[in-house]
């Protein structure tokens, strides 16, 4: 078994950043290049100002400032970071498909055939190859083709190592993974290659959590995975439609259910519906794969997760509607949160962007705050949707950064991000501020129904009556 002394990782992002940071300080002897063609996010990475970096995650900035310059690095030559390592990890981002084959559901695999073929390229020596993206079943198949046939005679292990961390507590998840996953081919080779990468991450997790599979198995998991996490919310949140029919609370009937042991009550939280970059893409990758395997009962089975979040976030906004006296038109409505969840800065396929769209149809006023979300990314995600014209989304949609004022005259609160700060506002001025009656619709069940009643809110909460 080989000990490491070089490791690139190419892709930056939310995974490769933390990732790669989290190896820097806990392996000092091993060099740690992250490489990415965004020169914009290398730059960030680079940023003297710790606060500029391009991702927030609670602790990621503290380990940055300890090991950036002295064993871990930033770099936008991706080239050279690849010639000088002996283990690559890929990280870059596998989208849902948006044309051709496969379009809305198979996983976009360009970055990591351009990762492949420019490993291929640049490779002079024996490397070890490491999927940390989120990959289909088979995908190293697909790299092995490509790195086989460079005919310069380099040896190259491809291994299986998804990413478990979530977003918002990505720090801590990969200081105490609960596992790694390690996959790799049956071989001798295969065997040290796995080995190495093993011994990486034994420098702070014990050997127990770390497990070895076959590549297939490790690829197909990270899905499995994904796709359960996001079929239990899928689960309570279909409970919380019902409860709301009745006198059942969904938190009561959460915390029923959790304390079975076989059930568990972890991510049984009822909310305005999952977000985050990999839980819807990840499912449809899966419904692809069963259906080209003619799998269509299996397919069908996991589609209903996203339908059923689909519906959850629609619910939600059709009750601002309905609630408002069936019209919001002209209705200044304040969103508290635009990140997919709280502590991270991430707004990928968040509930929000859905919610408001739903409202701006109705020609609803938005104004949103989010403590870490920029306007920017705000107005990115209106437009990507195209449903209208950018103008119209920055004329019926304002970002504020004054949460307490943005309240004046306002007709209705929607809590969609669950930052604990929420929690701490002076919900009485929020009140005097706001017309009456003063309407708060939680999308994170973040806050007090008796509270806030009492206050005078019409206070409405996903999973209760
Ligand atoms: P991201 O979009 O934040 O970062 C990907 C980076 O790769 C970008 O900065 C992009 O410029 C760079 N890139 C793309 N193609 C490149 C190329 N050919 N050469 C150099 N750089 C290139 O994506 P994120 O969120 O880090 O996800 C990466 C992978 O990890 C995905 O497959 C995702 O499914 C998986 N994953 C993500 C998790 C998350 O919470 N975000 C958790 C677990 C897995």
């Amino acid at each position: 078994m080989k000990k490491i002394s070089k490791i690139c990782c190419i892709g930056a992002g939310y995974v490769g950043g933390p990732t790669m940071s989290v190896i820097a300080l806990k392996c000092p002897e091993i060099q740690v290049t992250v490489v990415d063609l965004n020169e914009k996010r290398i730059a960030q990475w680079n940023d003297d100002n710790l606060d500029n970096l391009p991702i927030y995650e609670p602790g990621l900035k503290e380990i940055v400032a300890e090991t950036r310059g002295k064993n871990l690095f930033f770099s936008s030559d991706v080239d050279k970071g690849i010639d000088e390592a002996e283990m690559i990890f890929i990280s870059v981002n596998t989208p849902t498909k948006t044309y051709g084959k496969g379009k809305g559901q198979a996983a976009d695999l360009k970055n990591i055939e351009l990762c492949a073929r420019n490993i291929a390229k640049v490779a002079k020596e024996d490397k070890i190859v490491v999927e940390k993206s989120t990959l289909p079943v088979r995908t190293a198949e697909t790299l092995k083709s490509i790195l086989d046939n460079t005919g310069k005679g380099v040896k190259f292990e491809i291994l299986s190592n998804p990413e478990f961390l979530a977003e918002g507590t990505a720090i801590d998840d990969l200081l105490n993974a609960d596992r790694v996953l390690i996959g790799g081919d049956e071989t001798p080779s295969g065997q040290a290659a796995k080995d190495s990468l093993s011994w990486v991450y034994e420098h702070w997790l014990p050997k127990e959590r770390i497990l070895q599979t076959n590549v297939w198995s490790s690829e197909l998991s990270k899905l499995v995975a994904n796709a359960f996490l996001a079929q239990r919310v899928s689960s309570i949140n279909s409970i919380s439609a019902l409860c709301e029919k009745t006198d059942a609370n969904v938190a009561e009937v959460a915390r029923a259910i959790g304390f079975d042991s076989r059930i568990g009550s972890k991510f049984l939280n009822s909310s305005v519906g999952f977000g985050g970059s990999c839980f819807q893409k990840d499912i449809l990758n899966l419904v692809y794969i069963a259906k080209s395997f003619g799998l269509q009962e299996v397919a069908e089975y996991w589609e209903q997760v996203i339908i059923m979040n689909d519906y959850q976030k629609r619910r939600f906004a059709e009750n601002i509607v309905s609630t408002l006296y069936n019209t919001v038109s002209g209705k200044k409505i304040v969103f508290y949160g635009w990140a997919f969840k709280k502590d991270t800065n991430d707004t990928r396929e968040s509930a929000a962007i859905y919610v408001a769209d739903a409202l701006l149809e109705e020609k609803a006023q938005i104004v949103v705050y989010d403590p870490k979300v920029s306007e920017e990314t705000i107005y990115a995600d209106l437009d990507y949707l195209g449903t209208r014209d950018p103008k119209e989304n920055r004329e019926l949609l304002q970002v504020t950064k004054a949460p307490i004022e943005a309240t004046k005259d306002a007709h209705a609160i929607a809590i969609l991000t669950e930052w604990d700060e929420f929690k701490t506002y002076d919900w009485k001025k929020i009140y005097a501020n706001m017309l009456k009656p003063a309407f708060v619709f939680d999308g994170r069940r973040l806050l007090d129904k008796d509270a806030m009643a009492s206050i005078g809110f019409k206070f409405y909460k996903i999973g209760e009556s």
